[in-house]
């Protein structure tokens, strides 16, 4: 069902990669994306080595389909590459130059390596460092924005300019937008902001609730949230409801959470995700969220969100 090359590639049965999203994914939904035929991925951003080590052993004991592992270049850790490579069918970048070295490393050790770009020329020199396929990320997503163009003209330019198979990201979150851009000769999608929301997602049930209630016009680009975040300066996709809140937080800090015994506060405005185990006023923390949140309507177990979607994609290129 929806073969493409990117299937074929990677041996999965469905176009859909899901987002890297930080520490609101979970082996769990990775897991869930994996067993129902698409792409699971899990980040690995700013953590040690063995609890990385302890995630991908979930993960794999609750799959033994392909998935991939998230890698900010900002947070690159060799050790954790290392010992996530040999076990992950693809080793996913993002946020830096596309550097040979790295996908060699990637490919010596078994892997696939895939990243994600926000212009023409980085998804050229993705192809040129021997990326295995690429992700063309529009200025509707959510999160992070890499480049400045809207995802139709970035999509097009990119699938004009290089030969392996590119995927499409951005604002995308229902089977009608995952039928026009494989129309358009993209290979698949990678999609966040509808997994935001899935039964096994790690994010904050406020967050998920903020998700669920907003509509597509509810997602804003904004730099706002640059607090401590070695991505910054840069612009992100974010729920106009949490700047509003952030800006009429009246304090230093928003939120905070208990890790390994240890208490950490969130300041206002720092560029990180609501995800369960915090407390305070989440919803002045990054809610990020793409153009695609007007497709979140309520929690929904992920297999049955890949399900909607392919089932309504199909339909619509059937009919094309
Ligand atoms: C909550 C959230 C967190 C994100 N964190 C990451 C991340 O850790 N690594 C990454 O490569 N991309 C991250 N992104 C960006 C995604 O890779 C992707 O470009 C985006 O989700 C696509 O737009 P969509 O959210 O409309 O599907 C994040 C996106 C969201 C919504």
């Amino acid at each position: 069902m929806l073969e493409t090359a990117f299937t074929r590639l990677v041996g999965c049965n469905v176009p859909i990669q899901l987002a890297g999203m930080g520490s609101i994914l979970s082996p769990e939904l990775a897991a869930a994306v994996s067993n129902a035929g698409a792409l699971g991925q899990i980040t690995f951003a700013g953590i040690e080595v063995d609890d990385a080590r302890r995630r991908l052993d979930r993960l794999s004991q609750l799959t033994s389909k392909p998935f991939g592992v998230n890698v900010l270049i900002p947070y690159l850790d060799m050790g954790i590459l290392e010992m996530a490579a040999p076990r992950a069918r693809v080793i996913d970048f993002f946020w830096g130059d596309p550097d040979p070295e790295l996908v060699s490393f990637v490919h010596d050790a078994g892997a696939l390596a895939s990243w994600q770009v926000g212009s023409t020329a980085e998804a050229m020199a993705a192809e040129q460092a021997g990326c295995d396929f690429i992700i063309a990320q529009g200025f509707e997503a959510g999160g992070h924005i890499r480049g400045t163009l809207g995802l139709l003209p970035l999509l097009s330019s990119v699938l004009d300019e290089v030969s392996v198979p590119v995927l499409a990201a951005g604002g995308i979150g229902n089977g009608r937008s995952i039928a026009g851009v494989l129309a358009a000769g993209a290979a698949g999608v990678r999609m966040g902001t509808r997994f935001i929301a899935a039964e096994e997602s790690n994010a904050h049930p406020d967050y998920v609730k903020a998700v669920i209630a907003a509509r597509a016009e509810d997602s804003v680009r904004t730099n706002r949230f640059h607090v401590e975040c070695p991505l910054c300066p840069s612009t992100h996709g974010v729920l106009r409801q949490a700047i509003e809140a952030a800006e009429a937080f009246e304090g230093e800090y928003v939120a905070e959470i208990e890790l390994g015994g240890e208490r950490t506060r969130i300041a206002r405005f720092r560029g990180v995700p609501p995800f369960k185990g915090f407390h305070g006023h989440i919803e002045a923390m990054a809610c990020y969220a793409g153009q695609s949140v007007g497709d979140v309507k309520k929690v929904q177990p992920a297999a049955e969100i890949v399900a909607e979607m392919v089932d309504e994609a199909d339909k619509l290129l059937n009919r094309a």
